[in-house]
């Protein structure tokens, strides 16, 4: 069925044609990958890059960060903006160590109740580092669902974030969640793309219902609020 054939077909992009290459796609430890995922919020990927290398050797463990002065860390944080985002990395960088003796919590529930730890950052955490069964839902995985399968409920609505992040649970294959979780944003980022996507040379393209309806440059919609 679609299900199996869309999630069959992005594995096998990702095996044989993903090259995109980042500092943390890999990754295992869930600090950096924490680190990286609270990083590219808000962020571009481009950008993200520099100050995750720029984190992560000046503060390689959870235990680095925790022990920083503020002002230090918020001084290496300069240009990324968004200054709630390092204050609550701070604060659970320091639970992690007080509450849990370092050790970054391996479960889903968990992980969420840390500052700045929501839905989505607790996703890329349980499933790249641990591979615990947790679809992401980002940009990338909305614009690519709602395409795919014709969805045109906005996605920033209460019915639209439900319908999404079923049908991305759905489509999520038990065994492999890190490396599909990962080949599903990657396939956003450089074939499914926000403008000009490569639907000419896309895997999924003879059964993407927003290409066969001439929708793609119309989907996901989002409700003008
Ligand atoms: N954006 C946020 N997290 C990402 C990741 N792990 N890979 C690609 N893009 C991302």
């Amino acid at each position: 069925n679609n299900h199996q054939f869309f999630s069959s077909q992005l594995l096998s992009w990702n095996r044989d044609s993903n090259q995109r290459t980042m500092p943390w796609k890999g990754e295992k430890d869930p600090y950096k990958i924490w680190l990286s995922e609270i990083m590219l919020q808000q962020t571009r990927v481009e950008q993200g890059r520099a100050y995750y290398e720029a984190f992560t050797s000046k503060y390689p463990t959870v235990f680095d960060l925790a022990a920083a002065p503020d002002e230090e860390v918020f001084r290496l944080w300069q240009g990324l903006g968004y200054y709630a985002r390092c204050k609550n990395m701070l604060a659970a960088a320091r639970s992690i160590v007080h509450d849990y003796n370092g050790i970054f919590p391996n479960d889903y529930h968990t992980i969420t109740t840390l500052k700045g730890i929501g839905s989505y950052t607790a996703a890329a955490i349980a499933s790249f580092a641990f591979n615990l069964p947790y679809a992401v839902l980002d940009g990338n995985v909305y614009r690519v669902l709602a395409r795919f399968f014709g969805i045109d409920t906005p996605i920033d609505t209460t019915e639209g974030k439900k319908i999404f992040s079923e049908t991305a649970q759905n489509l999520l294959p038990v065994n492999k969640p890190a490396v599909y979780n990962q080949a599903i944003m990657d396939f956003g980022a450089v074939v499914c793309k926000p403008q000009q996507p490569n639907c000419l040379e896309c895997p999924l393209a003879t059964k993407c219902i927003a290409f066969l309806t001439n929708q793609v440059n119309k989907l996901p919609l989002k409700s003008k609020k």
